[in-house]
């Protein structure tokens, strides 16, 4: 086994739909073109990652809960779940120290107001709100520099 550290990229409910899904909103890049992007910015520090996006609440928390022991980080774009749902800071809490980076591609502070909280950022390190899919890069090199510093 490779003993090249690697990062879970975690996408939630609705995600598979980018490129299509309101564009004015979260623009024309594609689920694929997120992971292709990831997988560079993850090279370029000698990480692999492995990609999951789930529209199940279930499979997600699965995911992180295997996470432990196989992953060095994880990025999490919870989508709608991160207003709703308790059990995924949970379960992140349950597989810390491990560092976790919270994505939101739009700026959800300029939405709704329920998009205005969510229950995932308590277990999150950093939280990366509005830059677009360019968020995913940024959380990749913040990650990257975390696990370097320690
Ligand atoms: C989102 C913001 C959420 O409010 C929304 O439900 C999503 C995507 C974002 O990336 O901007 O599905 O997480």
């Amino acid at each position: 086994m490779s003993d090249r550290r690697s990062l879970l990229v975690l996408n939630g409910p609705n995600l598979n739909l980018l490129g299509t899904r309101k564009p004015e909103t979260y623009g024309h890049a594609t689920l694929a073109d997120v992971e292709a992007q990831v997988r560079d910015a993850a090279a370029a520090h000698d990480l692999d990652v492995q990609f999951v996006q789930s529209n199940h609440e279930g499979a997600l928390l699965d995911a992180i809960h295997a996470a432990r022991g196989v992953h060095a980080g994880i990025v999490i774009n919870p989508g709608a779940y991160s207003h709703t749902s308790i059990a995924l800071p949970d379960a992140l809490e349950a597989v810390q120290p491990m560092p976790v980076v919270e994505v939101h591609i739009s700026n959800v502070h300029r939405r709704e107001a329920f998009r205005h909280h969510s229950y995932v950022s308590a277990q999150a390190d950093a939280v990366i709100i509005g830059a677009g899919v360019h968020g995913y890069t940024l959380a990749v090199e913040h990650l990257a520099r975390l696990l370097t510093e320690g």
